[in-house]
């Protein structure tokens, strides 16, 4: 089996669809093979497009600041996204985030399931619905289900919340605050089925 290093090199090459027109580079996931978690976002943004690395502009900062609070460390996740190149139109100075459409998800597919075949991580997060809808369904709704483990075969427990660029876009400080503590709240959950996971593996082995 290829190594993250090997699919990353693979994957900066790749021409799956027109989108490597768009974007500056492929923005291929990020973290230790020996990740327990794995958090998939929809697609490189501006900054991330520029760095070349997933969740290092704000909506990254969020993913941080939800990670250190539910005492979880980035350097114990991997972290990528669905579609690996960054989708965008003018308007005016700046790069308008476009939603990525099924047929460019589906051709960015196969590196988001050799990524989860190298990891094999035991907890998927998706944030946002477009991850959520191309890993768990059409009809999948983050709105009913976030922050609850649904049965899935990517992994031992899989749940999905909302896009931490979604909580910045809130309309003002309250709605703000009000999201910031619902993510970090399904962050903690994450932190907390990590730990259940590792109490039934220990019990598993004495
Ligand atoms: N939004 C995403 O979905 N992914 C990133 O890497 C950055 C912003």
């Amino acid at each position: 089996m290829a190594t993250l290093k090997q699919l990353r090199a693979e994957a900066a090459g790749c021409t799956r669809c027109d989108l490597y027109k768009c974007g500056t580079q492929t923005v291929f996931g990020e973290g230790t093979a020996r990740a327990r978690v794995m958090f998939v976002g929809e697609q490189p943004g501006d900054q991330e497009d520029l760095q070349g690395r997933p969740f290092v502009g704000p909506a990254g900062r969020l993913l941080d600041k939800a990670l250190a609070v539910a005492g979880i460390d980035r350097r114990d996740v991997y972290v990528t996204n669905v579609v690996k190149h960054f989708k965008w139109e003018p308007r005016g100075k700046r790069r308008l985030h476009q939603k990525p459409n099924a047929r460019e998800i589906a051709a960015c597919r196969p590196w988001l399931d050799a990524e989860l075949s190298v990891v094999k991580p035991d907890i998927v997060v998706c944030l946002g619905s477009t991850a959520a809808q191309a890993l768990l369904g059409r009809s999948f709704r983050v709105t009913k289900l976030r922050g609850r483990p649904v049965p899935s075969p990517l992994a031992p427990k899989v749940l999905a919340t909302v896009h931490p660029s979604s909580v910045l876009r809130a309309p003002d400080d309250e709605t703000r605050e009000r999201e910031t503590a619902a993510f970090v709240r399904d962050i903690v959950t994450v932190a907390r089925l990590l730990r259940e996971l590792e109490a039934g593996g220990e019990a598993a082995r004495e």
